[in-house]
């Protein structure tokens, strides 16, 4: 790997196991990507300052090769009257399952400035972010403090932003990359994939370290991403059945289970467009959905809750890229070292 701030976290392989929150990622997965020569990302989003320090400390005492992403704020305020009409939709589903949804939009920012705090005060190897493109101020403090930052990003123009803001590296992250896509733009169509692919398009316009990412899951795409330009790449879906892995029954059984088909894009689950495996929720709902982060999230979440406690893969937000066809239970190192075969 070419000396810059990525390859000064000390990788042997150049490989990422992605940031998954909602469960897949755990400490332990985290710290077998080390394990294997590669680097593990905490993923930040959906859990508390409290939770997430414990597992940064867990994680420490471990292996000095690890990162932390966290989800930076970026409101997309559902209108009330939509929220209104798409709660009533959900309402027949909510019975069945027995809970209660909340009556009106919850729009928090998962805790934001208290995480930013945190990573201050513990600075970790590496800081990654994605939803939205935190405030130059909070960049230059977290490599101040000792942090390598990442920003993910979609597209050419997201790119440049990113650079403009100061940090050090970007996971490009493509179209067929599993759960949410980080683009700074949920609300509108996704821009072009550039001719000769997004990885290009980035490489040539932005002289800053890349990360590739989404539907990797072969060795071979692994080989052409580096001669693309990428550092590395970084890998979620092909993790989601790995032994260490956090997945819930409901979504590792639909991974496992009959196919499914093609992935698909939806907003059904938290009103921000995401990659998963299609179920009787995304088809009952996902015409109907609003725009709205987080509110569609917390709309949702005490479904998803309850159909995942049941092992009821149908009301489950079962994000997935378009390589779930390829994700083994496994130890999450073999999976890793698979990809980048010794040469
Ligand atoms: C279950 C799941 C959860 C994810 N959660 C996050 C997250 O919390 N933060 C983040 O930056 N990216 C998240 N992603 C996206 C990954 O960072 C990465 O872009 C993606 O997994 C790469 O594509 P692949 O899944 O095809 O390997 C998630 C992906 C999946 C599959």
């Amino acid at each position: 790997m070419t000396s810059s701030p990525l390859s000064d976290l000390g990788l042997d392989l150049p490989v990422l196991a992605a940031p998954m929150a909602g469960g897949p990622t755990t400490p332990d997965l985290v710290v077998a990507a080390a394990g294997c020569g590669g680097l593990g990302l905490l993923a930040g989003g959906y859990r508390s300052v409290e939770s997430l320090g414990d597992q940064i400390e867990d994680v420490r005492a471990r292996t000095s090769v690890f990162g932390v992403n966290v989800f930076a704020p970026h409101p997309l305020p559902v209108d009330p009257a939509l929220y209104r009409a798409y709660r009533e939709a959900l309402r027949a589903d909510a019975d069945r399952f027995g809970v209660e949804l909340p009556p009106g939009p919850v729009e928090d920012d998962d805790a934001w400035s208290d995480k930013v705090d945190l990573l201050l005060a513990s600075p970790v190897p590496l800081v990654s972010f994605t939803f939205g493109l935190p405030a130059r101020a909070v960049v230059d403090a977290l490599r101040r403090a000792g942090s390598v930052v990442m920003q993910t990003v979609t597209s050419v123009e997201e790119a440049l932003l990113a650079a403009d803001a100061g940090v050090d590296a970007l996971a490009v992250q493509d179209a067929a990359a599993g759960g949410h896509y980080g683009t700074l733009t949920p609300d509108r169509a996704p821009s072009p994939v550039p001719a000769g692919g997004l990885l290009p398009a980035v490489r040539t316009a932005v002289d800053l370290p890349l990360v590739a990412a989404g539907g990797i899951t072969r060795a071979g795409q692994v080989a052409a991403a580096l001669r693309d330009g990428a550092q590395a790449v970084m890998v979620g879906t092909v993790l989601l059945r790995a032994d260490e892995a956090g997945t819930s029954a409901a979504h590792r059984a639909a991974l496992a289970g009959p196919d499914r088909g093609d992935t698909v894009v939806t907003r059904a689950f938290t009103g921000r467009p995401a990659r998963a495996l299609r179920n009787t929720f995304i088809d009952s709902h996902d015409a109907s959905a609003p725009s709205g982060y987080p509110a569609l999230h917390h709309l949702t979440s005490p479904l998803r809750r309850a159909a995942a406690a049941r092992t009821d893969p149908e009301f489950v937000n079962l994000w997935a890229g378009t390589g779930y066809r390829e994700a083994t239970d496994e130890p999450a190192g073999d999976i890793l070292r698979r990809l980048v075969p010794p040469p």
